[in-house]
């Protein structure tokens, strides 16, 4: 390739996995403890670019700022979160070479657990029920329903976070305790995110069972049927709905 293409491509790469970097970076490295101190210029930036990306980051969320000038210190160390960075690669070294190879198939290259693994585009790895736990215990249900709005805003169609038409109504039983009426309220809100769902019509018939509303439970499950005939879990629990009082199957 030629000198100029690289430059390019190398420029280009660093610019969308993180912002501009108006600094030049060297092609030897002064202040490496954990990665290979001979590494390539191009592997570095390789990695860089994947820390990044991992942790939806810029360059800057682990690098200072030089004195007197607009341009990163790479070599520099001085932040909290690129000394955080040395943990988790030492971290997630020993993850891989002491763990991992234990349970790895013979034969097959073992998985490798990497930065996005656990971080998945967050620089603190959360997941999205106990981000709107939270806000729930913060400021109820309006709150939560705040919360869930923006966060579908910014992440839907990323790995960030699970909007699967599912997840609302799990959390609906963990944060509602003994009120049966939340998992019912988190059932409508996964509802109304997702109206061609057959299964969120469904989780709302369990809800509204749940809460001992019968009829509602039965007009769920007939629009579970109409956006999918053939979906036998809403089958299934009409059967339930259906028997008389007493003969329910318990198993
Ligand atoms: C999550 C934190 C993190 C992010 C984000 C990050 N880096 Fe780094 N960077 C590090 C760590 C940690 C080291 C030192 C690694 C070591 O000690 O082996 C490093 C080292 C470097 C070095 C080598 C400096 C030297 O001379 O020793 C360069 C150049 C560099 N990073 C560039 C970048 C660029 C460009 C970006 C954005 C695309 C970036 N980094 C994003 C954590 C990060
Ligand atoms: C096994 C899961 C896991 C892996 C793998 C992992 N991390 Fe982390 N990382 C975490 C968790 C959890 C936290 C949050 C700790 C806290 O603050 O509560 C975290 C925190 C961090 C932070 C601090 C963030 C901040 O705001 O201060 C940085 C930086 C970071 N990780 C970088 C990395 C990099 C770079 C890699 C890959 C080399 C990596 N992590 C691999 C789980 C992981």
């Amino acid at each position: 390739m030629s000198y100029a293409k690289r430059v390019w491509l190398t420029v280009l790469a660093v610019s969308l996995g993180a912002g501009p970097v108006s600094a030049d970076i060297p092609e030897k490295f002064t202040n490496l403890k954990e990665l290979n101190p001979e590494i390539s210029r191009d592997d570095l930036i390789a990695t860089m670019r994947q820390f990044s990306t991992a942790l939806g980051v810029r360059c800057n969320f682990c690098h200072m700022q030089a004195e007197n000038s607009d341009e990163l210190d790479f070599a520099a160390d001085g932040k909290e979160e690129k000394d955080a960075a040395r943990v988790m690669m030492r971290m997630t070294k020993v993850i891989n070479g002491d763990w991992i190879s234990k349970v790895a198939e013979e034969g097959h290259p073992s998985v490798q657990v990497e930065c996005v693994t656990c971080h998945r585009g967050q620089p603190h790895p959360r997941l999205i029920e106990d981000v709107l736990a939270d806000a729930y215990t913060a400021g109820g249900f309006d709150s939560l329903q705040t919360k869930y709005a923006e966060l579908r805003n910014r992440y839907y169609g990323s790995q960030t976070f699970d909007f699967s038409d599912r997840m609302l109504s799990e959390l609906g039983h963990q944060i509602g305790g003994d009120d049966a009426s939340i998992p019912v309220r988190l059932a409508e809100l996964n509802v109304q995110w997702s109206p061609e769902s057959s299964m969120a019509y469904v989780y709302l018939a369990m809800a509204h069972s749940e809460a001992d509303d019968v009829e509602q439970a039965k007009a769920d499950i007939a629009k579970a049927l109409e956006l999918d005939p053939k979906n036998r879990w809403a089958m299934r629990l009409r059967e339930q709905l259906d028997a008389p009082p007493g003969q329910h199957d318990e198993h």
